[in-house]
């Protein structure tokens, strides 16, 4: 596939793509919330340790209320409930001759020779195991953590430091992916200095190791290792396997098409121990399927090829979890990510299929039509299916199948055929995931939050779609959770606190899964939300809890709509009607500015002394941008009121109501006097008011100060920036501008 990288810069080019896949333009969020937003009014905590970088191992430890980071040259084990309170830290930097060995390699003494810690895992009842790059020289170690209802501590054990290698990768650029079963590491790392021997590797425990065929680019290929897990297959623990997730250079492509990145499930069974005369110490029982994530498209398929991470959502039956899945392209004509959902039973259904065969070096991949010996390469030695106990009794013909097929055939395809959720030209990619499992009044709701490589985190809802179970995804917020913009480099959840742990190059970040607050004051907000957690309790928008009696409680996550669910809600805020100032020939801004980014805002105006609504037209002299209605050439018709709804999943809701007063020439001079007369000290603006409201309305001004707003427009109708946008807030207050040109003095005409 040719690479055309200049073409990342063409915005046509990648709003093209999003045309052929289907999608006009990225998702809005709902909600948009700012990371001083987020830190003042939600909660947010943040933990950084001083001159230290990289923050990417989590690990959520429930029973003892921890949670354990592993950053550069540090450990630190912070409180699930609060990760900026009661921080212990534990410095574990690399030994000065290993950091010289490591720039005496050519890497640099001040970013690469660290021990940057990539690995942790709980071990026993006392311990983690806990690995690092160790400055090119990866090394792992066993940290006491105390029991479970012991003060929390955090001590190094000196006496048990082990080879890292095979466990960490040396290159702090790399990801480690290892899974600790039954205190035995399953890791897909690179074991050697150079990267270039990846292998799949099992260590630690009383067993032998056992890795990967090295140097076979059948079995891997310039993988990069994103996740392990470990899932049952049976009752019996035989048949125990465990599923790699990677993403390397595909074998089976035609060369024409050049290197093609592409992304796998592979699988080992628990109980491997290796071949007896062949492979051994080497995996018998494994192989490798492609994962697809793709749009089809009329130009052809558009593949997400390159996975990036994966979560496993536990279900009733342990068998079958979900796997939900991130995706990037390797493209570098459009930039887009993707969110995949696969079954276990697609996964299984691949290796039970035909394996990928390959005749010699000038034949193409076909499927294998030949006979398959028996036990089937990638069954594990149980009762279950066979009558072998160890993979060293397999007969020499299923050891040199499994050697020479370990590619499937078959690809897996998501569930419902296509990405639940995806993001073109958004200008981010996705990095990481999490989910969680959702009880709403209506059912349940798998909620994902998806870490982006611009520190962003997605809450997204998966949502039927027509029948089950084809699903599609529905992005309800964008967090900012970091101050700066650095990748979000790790993600984990804890469903029992309702808490997001996020890791960065530069932070640790906290947040809660939920702000019911932020959506609103009225219960058609709160219903519009669409957010399981959430339901109207008939005076706000609280956590939603489902053993709480339903009737109290009004939440419709399926269909968002408030019509039904809120009518007859009188506990809407009553709209204080406001006033507005303009100069005839001038302009005025008449704000609204709807919370949600999805709403439309219509805008109706009642002229004075007139009964009829009429909608202002876009265009002419009245002109919307995102903060409200800019209306040019003020004329003396345009006096009356405006009414601004938000239209949202076609339900209407009133949010503001501006009376416009257009003032003539005379009013507008003896208004500049009355300014310039009335500097901003002593008097103050109340009583500037009060003058100016007896000008305009003689024997008025009832309205008191706080009703009435004299609004300028903003300087130009380009959006501002969102720091901006929040700060003009305060800041409307304005005196109109006499110098404008006069328009004629005509009946309106927009
Ligand atoms: C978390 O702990 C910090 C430090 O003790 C404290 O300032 C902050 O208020 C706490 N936040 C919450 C939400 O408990
Ligand atoms: C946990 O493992 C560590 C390291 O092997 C060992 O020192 C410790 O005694 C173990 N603790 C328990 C409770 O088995
Ligand atoms: C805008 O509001 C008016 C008056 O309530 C209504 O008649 C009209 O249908 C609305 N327009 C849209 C697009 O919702």
């Amino acid at each position: 596939m040719g690479r055309a990288p200049a073409a990342a810069m063409i915005p046509g080019l990648a709003l093209l793509w999003a045309a052929a896949l289907g999608v006009a333009a990225p998702s809005t969020p709902r909600l948009r919330l700012s990371f001083q937003e987020l830190q003042a009014r939600h909660g947010l905590r943040t933990f950084r340790l001083e001159r230290t970088c990289c923050y990417e191992a989590l690990l959520v430890d429930e029973e003892r209320g921890r949670l354990f980071v592993g950053a550069e040259n540090h450990v630190a084990s912070l409180s699930l409930d609060n990760i900026s309170k009661r921080a212990k830290k534990l410095a574990w930097p690399a030994p000065v001759e290993w950091r010289e060995e490591c720039n005496w390699a050519g890497k640099d003494i001040a970013t690469e020779c660290m021990n940057f810690v990539k690995l942790l895992h709980v071990y026993n009842h006392t311990h983690l195991l806990v690995c690092g790059t160790g400055a090119f020289h990866p090394t792992c170690a066993f940290v006491e953590v105390g029991h479970r209802l012991e003060e929390p501590m955090l001590r190094l054990d000196l006496q048990s430091l082990e080879d890292g290698k095979g466990k960490s990768p040396y290159d702090p650029k790399h990801r480690a992916a290892s899974v600790l079963v039954g205190q035995e590491l399953y890791s897909g790392v690179a074991a050697d200095l150079m990267g270039r021997d990846f292998t799949i590797f099992r260590s630690l425990g009383r067993r032998p190791s056992l890795r990967t065929e090295p140097h076979d680019s059948r079995w891997l290929n310039e993988p990069k290792f994103v996740k392990v897990f470990w899932i049952p297959e049976s009752e019996n623990p035989d048949d125990d396997k465990i599923y790699f997730f990677f993403r390397e250079m595909a074998v089976e492509a035609a060369p024409a098409l050049g290197r093609l990145s592409v992304s796998r499930v592979g699988q080992i069974c628990r109980n491997d121990v290796g071949g007896q005369r062949s492979l051994v110490s080497k995996w018998t029982t494994f192989l490798k399927a492609r994962l697809v994530c793709s749009v089809l498209g009329v130009e052809g398929d558009t593949h997400f090829d390159q996975i990036q991470d994966v979560f496993l959502l536990p279900s009733r039956d342990p068998r079958n979890p979900l796997l939900y899945a991130v995706f990037s392209t390797s493209s570098g004509i459009f930039q887009g990510s993707a969110v995949c959902v696969y079954s276990m039973n697609d996964i299984r259904r691949a290796f039970l299929g035909p394996f990928a065969h390959k005749e010699g070096p000038m034949h193409q991949w076909v499927s294998y039509q030949g006979r398959v010996p028996y036990p089937r390469p990638g069954m594990c030695p149980s009762k279950t299916f066979g009558t072998f106990s160890s993979t060293k009794d397999f007969p020499d013909d299923v050891i040199q199948f499994a050697r020479n097929h370990p590619l499937m055939y078959n690809s897996v395809l998501p569930m419902g055929g296509r990405p639940l959720f995806l993001q073109v030209g958004a200008g981010y990619t996705f990095t990481q995931i999490v989910a969680d499992r959702v009880a709403a009044a209506d059912g349940h709701y798998d909620v994902l939050f998806i870490g982006t490589d611009t520190g962003m985190v997605l809450k997204v809802i998966s949502v039927p779609k027509g029948s089950r179970p084809s699903s599609e995804g529905l992005l309800l917020e964008e967090l900012n959770v970091f101050e700066d913009s650095a990748a979000v480099t790790s993600m984990q959840i804890s469903s029992k606190r309702h808490q997001l742990y996020v890791a960065s190059r530069s932070a640790v970040a906290q947040i809660a899964l939920h702000r019911c607050a932020a959506h609103g004051r009225a219960c058609a907000e709160c219903c519009l939300a669409r957010d399981p957690y959430c339901a109207w309790d008939g005076a706000a928008c609280t956590r939603f809890q489902p053993s709480v009696k339903r009737r109290f409680r009004r939440q419709d996550v399926r269909n968002g709509d408030p019509s039904t669910l809120c009518s007859g809600d009188m506990s809407r805020p009553t709209l204080l009607e406001r006033k507005v100032f303009g100069v005839e020939g001038g302009s005025a801004f008449l704000e609204c500015e709807p919370r949600s980014l999805q709403a439309r805002v219509n805008w109706t105006f009642q002229r004075v002394g007139e009964q009829a609504r009429t909608q202002v037209p876009a265009e002419g002299r009245a002109e919307r941008t995102a903060q409200g209605l800019l209306l040019r050439g003020l004329r003396r018709g345009d006096s009356g009121v405006y009414l601004c709804a938000a239209v949202e999943h076609g339900f209407s809701q009133p949010l503001r109501r501006l009376a416009l007063h257009v003032l003539n020439a005379a009013q507008a001079e003896r208004l500049a006097r009355i300014e310039e007369a009335a500097p901003a000290a002593p008097l103050g603006p109340k009583l500037w008011y009060r003058d100016f409201l007896q000008l305009v309305e003689p024997g008025g001004g009832g309205g008191g100060a706080n009703s009435l707003r004299m609004c300028r427009p903003p300087p130009a109708p380009r959006p501002p920036l969102p720091e901006q946008r929040r700060k003009g807030r305060n800041r409307r207050t304005h005196a109109p501008e006499p110098r404008a040109e006069r328009g004629p003095r005509s009946a309106t005409h927009w």
